[in-house]
């Protein structure tokens, strides 16, 4: 049964500046987001389905409601999850799925016999399946006894929920090849697949917003693995927050970017991989920390 009433059938007044201004500030502050004036509109429904769907008319009372209300905390968690842009595929940039291949591949020389890969805004779990598949399928070649852990972290509670259950229509895995369909989910039914319980327990899936990568508990990460998320940032913020990841990465690890998200930005402890189509660093064995 469809509940409605009178109100939720009017329509919003549009955000007026001041309005627009306020939220833009707001989802900045707390996830690092910047919507430009021409995501105005993005911004000004989903707000709006939510106010909808709670029973606001005025944009102001949400606002106050989502900062300051008895439970601010959870409805903020709810609207985040809808501000977010959480697109996102299997293997989605090749080539840099190729760089972190050939670094598992060289871990056959390497004393240690453990692999920690951090997925940093995962989304609902495509990417840290498909780096958890990758490192399967490298580490198996090379022997038994070695080990590798994916942590995977986001700011939105509703997409880590979705990608630990780890149920994924048919339609999102169609560009997987047959082997690794067939060795890593199980068909649940017509449309749906399930990560297999032995690829899904070597991955943990964490709320951790980039901003606050001081309180969180990730250090020494062999691979880290983050794309499509400092997009959304400004320059200076994108730089301030690969400088924490660079601290949480292993000397000789490796952190996969995305593509042309970061221009300006170089690092002393870090060195550039040979590929041109991906962009990845290196960091130098000789660091300290
Ligand atoms: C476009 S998705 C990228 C997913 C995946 N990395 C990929 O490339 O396919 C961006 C993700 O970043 C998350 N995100 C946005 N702000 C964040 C923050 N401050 N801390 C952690 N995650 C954040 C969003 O919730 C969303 O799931």
């Amino acid at each position: 049964m469809t509940v409605t009433n009178e109100w939720s059938l009017q329509a919003l007044p549009d955000m007026d500046q001041a309005q627009f201004e306020q939220w833009k500030a707001l989802l900045e502050e707390r996830t690092g987001m910047t919507i430009t004036e021409q995501r105005k509109s993005f911004l000004q429904t989903s707000v709006g389905i939510r106010m909808r769907e709670l029973g606001f008319s005025s944009y102001q009372a949400y606002y106050e409601e989502v900062s300051t209300g008895p439970s601010a905390a959870q409805e903020w968690a709810t609207l985040v999850d809808r501000l977010t842009v959480q697109e996102t595929r299997f293997f989605r940039h090749e080539p840099s799925f190729d760089v972190v291949k050939d670094f598992l591949i060289q871990r056959e020389n390497q004393e240690k016999k453990s692999v920690e890969i951090w997925s940093v805004g995962c989304s609902t779990g495509e990417e840290a399946y498909s780096l958890a598949m990758l490192a399967d399928q490298c580490l198996s070649k090379i022997g038994k006894g070695y080990y590798f852990g994916v942590t995977a972290t986001d700011i939105s509670v509703p997409a880590l929920a979705k990608a630990r259950q780890g149920i994924y229509h048919h339609r999102k895995l169609e560009t997987l090849d047959d082997q690794l369909l067939a060795t890593y989910f199980e068909q649940k039914s017509q449309q749906h697949y399930e990560v297999v319980p032995r690829l899904k327990e070597r991955v943990c899936f964490a709320r951790v917003n980039v901003l606050e990568l001081d309180k969180a508990p990730m250090h020494g990460m062999d691979i880290i693995f983050c794309q499509n998320l400092l997009i959304y940032f400004r320059r200076w913020r994108r730089k301030t927050i690969l400088n924490r990841l660079v601290e949480r990465l292993a000397p000789g690890g490796l952190m996969v970017l995305g593509l042309g998200e970061v221009v300006d930005w170089v690092h002393t402890d870090l060195q550039r991989t040979h590929s041109d189509s991906a962009l990845a660093f290196y960091r130098s064995k000789a660091s300290s920390k």
